[in-house]
């Protein structure tokens, strides 16, 4: 049977329904069911956001408090998965020690065998939770730092703060976090969320679909690139050149600028129109603005030279960085917003599911080729 080849890397290919999120690429729109990023990035919180992205619709009050309680209760981290973070080796990266942990949380979780509707709404609360907790944990431990105990009055983002500094985090800290949580909670099929509905479409379970999904998100070419924006930047800035002159020589170079470019986005990417705007404030209230304007520098050239746009992860780096967050933390945060959005694939999908198992074009050596005994190979 001869099948069509799909644009490579599945460019423009259509491969699932979903009711999740919706994006046109050419008009830079981006919506969390049916509502606008923006209109969520100014009004909402990611608490909102994920109950919105695993219900369908927003929450009236009760509902939204009972959600925060729910996800505030999830704040429970398995001392053997404590003892585990406690073993890696210093070389350990923290997206290697999300990923594996997240693995190992399977074993201490109630429905551990239970893939119904219901067990995996209870297995997100506890995921979107624990993986937080980890990312927070793991930076005390390898700081040789004490762990700081969850407070479950504080939001998602402030409790994160909480748990990686030990201090409680100033409202402007809090909220620029909320928001770019909400701007990372769901992107449609991406790399990640895609390799999480192929793992539950095969009926494993949630942990296996999520430890996948780490794995994806950690490429430099998905998640991976906000810590590569930062490590460019810090490159730049100890080399004391130029950034526009250093960005031309890496084009002429023909190497990638991490932050630009996108699969889908053919204009502004509406995420990074808020990750923008928060970096300037923040480097404005720090009196340090070095990187936003290192970084306005560089868009505005390759955007100008390359016709390529800042993406998400373009100006997370200096956001996060002016926030004190160390730059290996930078995917996980990533991850500690996107379980949100994993979750709703992962039951979306196994709402009605079948498996997930395209075809190769076969390019390889002519059938039947034959196997030779060892004496007559050259
Ligand atoms: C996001 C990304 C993977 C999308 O990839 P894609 O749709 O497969 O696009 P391609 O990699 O095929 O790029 C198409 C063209 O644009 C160029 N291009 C794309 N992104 C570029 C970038 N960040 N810097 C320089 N050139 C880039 C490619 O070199 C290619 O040029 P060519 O046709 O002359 O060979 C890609 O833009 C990229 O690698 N960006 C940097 C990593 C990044 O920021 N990832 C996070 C995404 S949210």
């Amino acid at each position: 049977m001869s099948t069509a080849v799909a644009g490579k890397g599945l460019e423009g290919i259509v491969a699932a329904n979903s009711g999740i999120c919706w994006i046109d690429g050419e008009a830079g729109v981006l919506a969390y069911r049916g509502i606008d990023i923006h209109e969520l990035a100014v009004n909402s919180t990611f608490e909102e956001t994920t109950y919105l992205l695993w219900n369908g619709h927003l929450p009236n009050p009760l509902a939204l408090r009972e959600f925060q309680a729910q996800l505030a209760l999830a704040r429970e981290l398995d001392q053997r998965i404590i003892d585990m973070l406690r073993s890696f080796p210093a070389s350990a990266t923290p997206m290697e020690v999300l990923r594996t942990a997240v693995s190992a949380l399977s074993f201490y979780d109630a429905d551990e065998k239970d893939n119904s509707h219901d067990a995996n709404v209870r297995k997100s609360y506890n995921l979107t939770a624990q993986i937080a907790m980890i990312v927070a944990i793991y930076d005390r431990l390898r700081k040789g730092k004490e762990i700081v105990p969850p407070d479950r009055s504080l939001s998602h983002a402030g409790n994160f703060l909480w748990m990686l500094n030990g201090v409680k985090p100033s409202e402007t800290a809090t909220r620029t976090l909320d928001i770019a949580l909400i701007l990372h909670a769901d992107h449609e099929l991406n790399a990640s969320t895609f390799a999480a509905r192929v793992i539950a479409a095969t009926l494993s379970d949630i942990h296996s679909a999520v430890t996948g999904a780490i794995g994806a998100l950690k490429g430099p070419l998905h998640g991976g690139a906000n810590e590569a924006v930062m490590r460019l930047l810090l490159a730049i800035d100890k080399a004391g050149a130029d950034p526009v002159e250093y960005v031309k020589n890496m084009l002429a170079a023909k190497q990638k600028v991490s932050g630009f470019g996108h699969r889908v986005y053919k204009t502004e990417d509406p995420r990074a129109t808020h990750l923008r705007k928060m970096s300037e404030q923040l480097g404005k209230d720090a009196g340090q603005s070095k990187w936003f304007e290192m970084s306005r520098a560089i868009e505005l050239y390759v955007k100008n030279e390359k016709k390529l746009n800042a993406n998400v992860d373009f100006y997370s780096a200096s956001t996060y960085a002016m926030l004190g967050i160390d730059i290996d933390l930078y995917t996980p945060i990533f991850a500690i917003s996107r379980i949100a959005g994993w979750a709703a694939h992962v039951i979306e999908q196994l709402d009605d599911n079948r498996l997930i198992r395209p075809r190769a074009e076969y390019i390889g050596p002519i059938y039947p080729t034959h196997w030779t005994s060892m004496d007559t190979r050259g």
